[in-house]
């Protein structure tokens, strides 16, 4: 069996090194395409693996029309809206992600950052804290339920909007519930995105939403930039001087909304909640092991295509 870790945003070594050895001990063969963003590269080096190890890599269905031996795609982080689901099960290639792996860089990341706008980008001049403010989860999954927690510890008070997630949950784990969107935007001084890229998600944090957040409001968005919707975004930061964006996945328009907002603007260089070598290693590791329990056992168990 030929496995390929196709990572165009390399893992950290211990987490390349450790997937080695899960694959090695069942005498795999493991290929490694890092930094590599020519898809042609993708095309040759897939044409004979068995299993693919990707992070947001695109797997199209160009990528799958190459990949003649697949059986098994495993995105190693949660977010699959890189994986075209269609193409891989018209092939029968099963599709698999490994939720909670990386939630916690991802959390630790969307507090850092709201501490570093909160303090003015770190420049000299006052700057305000987050304990009393109020912070809204939209999505209170693996992820939002750590930047809940960690929010919690800060002293803020916690408020989630997620209609899969029951209300008694959110408050046994001390969270307010809202039922309602608006709301959520109405009440939050902070608000921090952990919804999946969609059909339904796709431009829906827009005007309407944005406009109703309180004085001195800051989006956080670790979640995926295809959320936004970015004219909107523009133009709320056009209405209001209070009004601060911070994110880990930069706006097609960055360059534009940097230039026009300045510091009310914070966009990290390259994605990167998930960038630390603790979730390298675990979604890394968590990855073989899902190929190696699939291709000897048939446990599909993290499927996310039908
Ligand atoms: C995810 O969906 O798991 C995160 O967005 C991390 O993505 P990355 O592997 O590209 O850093």
């Amino acid at each position: 069996m030929k496995v390929l870790v196709a990572t165009e945003k390399p893992f950290a070594k211990a987490a390349v090194d450790g997937i080695r050895k899960i694959l090695e001990k069942e005498n795999y063969e493991m290929a490694l395409l890092e930094k590599e963003s020519d898809p042609q590269k993708l095309y040759d080096a897939v044409t004979d693996a068995d299993a693919l190890i990707v992070r947001s890599d695109k797997v199209t269905k160009e990528v799958i029309a190459h990949a003649k031996q697949l059986k098994i795609v495993v995105r190693a982080g949660a977010g699959f809206d890189n994986l075209d689901l269609e193409a891989c099960s018209a092939r029968g290639i099963v599709a698999m992600n490994t939720p909670g792996q990386n939630s916690n860089a991802v959390a630790e990341l969307s507090l850092g950052m709201m501490v570093y706008m909160a303090r003015n980008q770190f420049t000299p001049g006052t700057g305000t804290e987050l304990k009393g403010k109020t912070l809204g989860i939209q999505a209170y999954g693996n992820v939002g339920r750590l930047v809940a927690n960690l929010a919690k510890s800060f002293g803020m008070n916690v408020l989630a909007f997620d209609p899969f997630v029951s209300a008694e949950k959110m408050k046994e784990e001390g969270v307010t519930p809202v039922g309602d969107l608006n709301e959520l935007y109405k009440s939050s001084n902070y608000v921090s995105l952990h919804i999946p890229a969609n059909e339904q998600t796709k431009k829906s944090i827009n005007y309407k939403l944005l406009s109703q957040m309180p004085q001195g409001a800051c989006l956080v968005n670790t979640a995926r930039k295809e959320v936004i919707d970015e004219e909107d975004l523009a133009k709320i930061l056009e209405e209001r001087s209070d009004f601060k964006y911070i994110t880990d996945i930069a706006p097609d328009s960055v360059a534009v909304l940097k230039e026009k907002f300045g510091n009310r603007i914070f966009a990290t260089a390259k994605k990167m909640g998930a960038q630390t070598a603790e979730a390298n290693l675990n979604a890394g590791l968590a990855a073989a092991n899902q190929i190696v329990d699939f291709l000897k056992n048939g446990n599909e168990r993290f499927r996310v295509n039908k």
